[in-house]
């Protein structure tokens, strides 16, 4: 075996998203030492790029069974209602946990100003700098975890493999990205919160790092990952020539914005009762069906009847990045289309984030134990990742495991990247990934584009054959394996629920009120 250097940790964290950040400060609370492994910089995540907000039962005509019913409706029947209980009653006190640390969320008279976005029926969402939430929230995680004695943080570290033997996981090996080279991170309990895998389509609104790493790692370990078909694709992505896909919040909606197609009729009345704030899933597929009827490739985000004082306050950055872009707002209609926006499955947790490796836990985006359904509720993913995060430390703590002999002592050399003849053109096979996804498993399914799908995926599995010796390289092999685990289970899914679309099956039915879950 190859002498790797190597470092003890209790805790071993990978990702620095809210997931990751929040349980490392927990983690750290708890007196642990700790290393947060992100394979860019601390900042690079989707938390980040929120803007909505976070959703939480706070004002005096709103209660945690109705943030729960709205969840569980939008989730399309498929929600763990106990996980979705536990989110909503926990929610409250890990959002004021994030306020003691520094964060500041946008007041009104004293009070919390909320907002309201699609399938809510109150007002409950938190927000900062009018719709820059998740950036503020990054920032005070960031500042906190940095300053902390028992963190160690070390960015551009990528997770390449996970250590396991014997159904116990006992750490991670970790590339540097800077120079490739290896280290292993042993843990009594390692960490996965590193986010979901917009990437795998050609249009997300997710940053580069988001290749499904986590959820690819914790598989080829051998752990369970579940409703891998049940991808949120966002209504309403900026859809300008030359402009990147930049996501138009929610809240726009929330705020009374109209969605109208090409011929300005308002189309959503038509679609449901709710309009434009009904589910993320039925506002997806109308505008399809809009961009479909009128031969077109988007609709329009209408915000021209609301107070321009309104559009300043609630959303400078949207109107900032839109202008950049030659787009006044406060008098043109938005271009808008859907795209690749969130993962509602992944590993496989209970509610303790435990997944069914010992000793390996999930958290936020990676994880996946029921709380979203097969649609989430918006702004509810930012309180994922805190209320369950938080809930991992908790556990761990209350079953005191021994660390002593947490080293498994034996890496197989087959797992070690190294260089190989192949000279695979990565940056062909990472494309032609996007394309297919897109194509055949993006918002509508059929049987039959999914099969071509897994047929060409498979043609691609040479590149497990190969070692893949850079972090791009290991990226593509993950996106390889999640797009795999999401044409797999889509095809499985043989009817339409939530964010699973299937042409040849259009209606939900009773006999699938159950979950896909698959393990090597
Ligand atoms: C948004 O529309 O601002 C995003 C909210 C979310 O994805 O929950």
């Amino acid at each position: 075996t190859r002498q790797l250097p190597q470092d003890e940790y209790e805790y071993v964290v990978i990702g620095s998203g809210i997931a990751g950040l929040y349980t490392a400060y927990a983690a750290s609370r708890s007196g642990a030492r700790v290393v947060l492994l992100t394979k860019h910089a601390a900042d690079d995540s989707n938390t980040d790029k929120a803007q909505g907000g976070i959703a939480a039962a706070l004002s005096t005509s709103d209660s945690p069974e109705l943030h729960l019913e709205d969840t569980l409706s939008a989730g399309a029947g498929l929600c763990d209602r106990e996980a979705v209980s536990i989110l909503v009653n926990e929610g409250p006190d890990r959002v004021r946990d994030l306020i003691e640390m520094g964060a500041n969320f946008d007041r009104k008279d004293g009070k919390f100003a909320l907002t309201r976005e699609g399938a809510h029926s109150r007002r409950r969402i938190l927000h900062a700098s009018g719709d820059a939430t998740g950036a503020e929230i990054q920032r005070a995680l960031t500042e906190r975890v940095r300053g902390d004695g028992n963190i160690r943080v070390l960015e551009n570290h990528l997770a390449v493999d996970l250590l396991v033997k014997e159904n116990v996981c006992h750490g991670v090996l970790a590339m540097n990205c800077r120079n490739n080279d290896l280290k292993v991170f042993w843990g009594k309990a390692v960490i996965l919160a590193t986010g979901g895998l917009g990437q795998l389509y050609e249009h997300s609104t997710n940053p580069d790092v988001a290749t499904g790493d986590g959820i690819a790692i914790a598989y080829r370990a051998g752990a369970e990952v579940m409703d891998m078909e049940f991808i949120q694709f966002h209504p309403t992505v900026l859809y300008l020539p030359g402009a990147p896909r930049f996501l138009i919040s929610e809240a726009v909606r929330g705020e009374g914005a109209y969605l109208r197609n090409r011929y300005g009729d308002r189309f959503m009345p038509r679609y449901h009762p709710l309009a434009e704030l009904a589910p993320r899933d039925i506002v997806v597929r109308a505008i399809l069906s809009e961009m479909d009827t009128t031969a077109s490739q988007r609709v329009f985000l209408d915000l021209s009847h609301l107070p321009v004082d309104l559009i300043n306050e609630r959303f400078p950055t949207i109107m900032k990045t839109c202008a950049s872009y030659g787009l006044d707002i406060t008098s043109e209609p938005i271009p808008v289309a859907p795209f690749a926006h969130y993962m509602m499955g992944g590993v496989k947790t209970n509610l303790n984030g435990e997944t069914s490796i010992n000793g390996l836990y999930a958290c936020g985006e990676t994880a996946c134990l029921g709380v979203h359904g097969a649609n989430r509720l918006a702004s509810n993913s930012l309180l994922d990742g805190l209320v369950f995060g938080g809930r991992i430390v908790e556990w761990v703590k209350k079953r005191n495991i021994d660390f002593r002999d947490n080293k498994c002592y034996f890496i197989n050399e087959q797992l070690l990247p190294q260089s190989s003849e192949s000279e695979i053109d990565y940056t062909t096979v990472r494309k032609d990934i996007k394309v297919l996804m897109s194509q055949y498993a993006g918002p509508v399914r059929t049987a039959q584009g999914l099969l071509k799908a897994l047929g060409t995926l498979e043609g691609m599995g040479y590149i497990n054959r190969y070692n893949a010796v850079s972090p791009f390289e290991i990226e593509v092999k993950n996106m390889l394996e999640v797009g795999h685990l999401v044409a797999e289970a889509a095809l499985m899914r043989t009817e339409s629920r939530g964010g699973h679309y299937r042409m040849d099956f259009p209606q939900p039915v009773e006999r699938w009120l159950k979950h896909v879950i698959i393990r090597r």
